[in-house]
């Protein structure tokens, strides 16, 4: 009906890295019950979306259902307490016979499932790739399938494409009816892959780290706009390393000072924002860098840029995004393991004003200038918000 679904990069909670397939309804209605009492939802986190591991299989009518045992009441009450709360749902399911943890998925039975979807009033459907040939053309059909049988289910769901940008979803995920699309391999509990790699599709075997996931998503920020962005993945912001229900999904822990980064860097650079961390138990550190409202209104702002890289050495990640008031968002990331001295002129970012720099993370402003020299800690990125005077 015209209306853009995702005209922001969504946001929200993600079963998956905490709990894997080991989901049921009482631990995702007190997950949905901390999103209101935590502040997540009043921040914009405003979807529980549910991943793989909640199919029950098909009925008489070949109707998928949730899994009895883990969704007693079905998916359809579940959905119904989520929207009771303000929240949206989001469910999953994948382009072949078979999802990745081995359940039923949707192959040649898009139509029908979609409708499933727009009965329980699903508001959003992550559609994963395992089982699915390694062919960008039967990727981009399997997908506009999907896509187009959600347009016709009577219900706006929007679509997050997830074939971890192996077949260059960039290139064709938007024009099949998709409103963001996978740029990686997974997202581990870790800063880099603890094995250096040569090409983005190894990250598959060796897990990818927040830095790694930066350095392979920052050249397809022309792709991105609203309703259309680049997916770098989850948050992995509070989960320090701890094998929850999920078992071990491969991730060592990060330091707060990291979980800041990809905060930072997620926001700057307008993917999804999905939190999956217990969000029943957060520290006052996960909170600190989850509801930073600041930083979160650089993720959501109207004009919706996906910041530029504009210097990338073995030191520093430097990143640039304008803004729709005119202001420039831009994040300083110190690659090294040391601290070390920036030095910036802001014309090198092609910034030629004077600014005002208000520091995101210290809340408040922090000088006035044409540049900006500091400390950077290991692994820290800095964000200032850059106000023309
Ligand atoms: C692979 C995806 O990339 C993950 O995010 C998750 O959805 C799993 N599949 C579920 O099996």
């Amino acid at each position: 009906d015209g209306t853009l679904l995702a005209p922001t990069p969504p946001m929200g909670w993600m079963t998956w890295n905490y709990f894997a397939d080991n989901i049921n309804e009482k631990d995702i209605r007190e997950m949905a019950d901390a999103m209101v009492s935590s502040g997540m939802l009043k921040a914009g986190y405003n979807h529980v979306f549910i991943d793989d591991g909640w199919q029950g299989g098909r009925d008489k009518r070949n109707n998928m259902i949730g899994d009895p045992k883990k969704f007693p009441s079905g998916i359809k009450a579940l959905a119904d307490y989520v929207h009771s709360k303000g929240l949206k749902l989001g469910i999953y399911s994948d382009a072949a016979p078979l999802t990745c943890a081995g359940y039923t998925a949707s192959l040649n039975f898009e139509d029908q499932d979609a409708k499933t979807f727009a009965s329980w009033d699903v508001d959003y459907l992550k559609y994963d790739y395992c089982g699915a040939p390694d062919d960008m053309e039967v990727a981009k059909t399997r997908y506009k399938k999907i896509a187009d049988a959600l347009r016709k289910s009577g219900r706006d769901i929007a679509l997050g494409i997830c074939e971890w940008g192996d077949r260059k979803p960039w290139l064709w995920a938007g024009q099949v009816g998709g409103q963001l699309w996978r740029t990686t391999a997974d997202v581990r509990d870790k800063w880099k892959s603890l094995k250096p790699v040569k090409k983005q599709s190894e990250l598959h075997g060796t897990g990818a780290g927040i830095l790694d996931i930066v350095d392979y998503s920052q050249q397809y920020g022309s792709y991105a706009g609203p309703g259309h962005w680049n997916d770098m993945d989850m948050l992995v912001v509070g989960l320090y390393g701890k094998k929850g229900p999920s078992g071990d999904l491969g991730g060592v822990g990060c330091t707060d000072t990291e979980y800041q980064s990809q905060m930072s860097l997620w926001s700057i650079m307008n993917s999804p924002l999905a939190a999956t961390n217990d969000v029943r138990n957060m520290n006052a550190e996960t909170k600190r860098i989850l509801l930073n409202d600041e930083v979160i209104a650089i993720n959501q702002d109207a004009l919706g840029k996906q910041a530029v890289c504009k210097i990338k050495n073995d030191t520093w990640s430097v990143f640039v995004k304008p803004l729709a008031n005119g202001d420039f968002a831009i994040a300083i990331l110190n690659r090294t393991e040391t601290t070390q001295n920036s030095k910036i002129n802001f014309a090198e970012l092609g910034l030629n004003d004077t600014y005002e720099i208000k520091d995101l993370w210290e809340h408040k402003v922090i000088g006035k200038g044409k540049k900006w020299n500091g400390k950077v800690q290991r692994h820290e990125t800095k964000v200032f918000r850059l106000k023309k005077i």
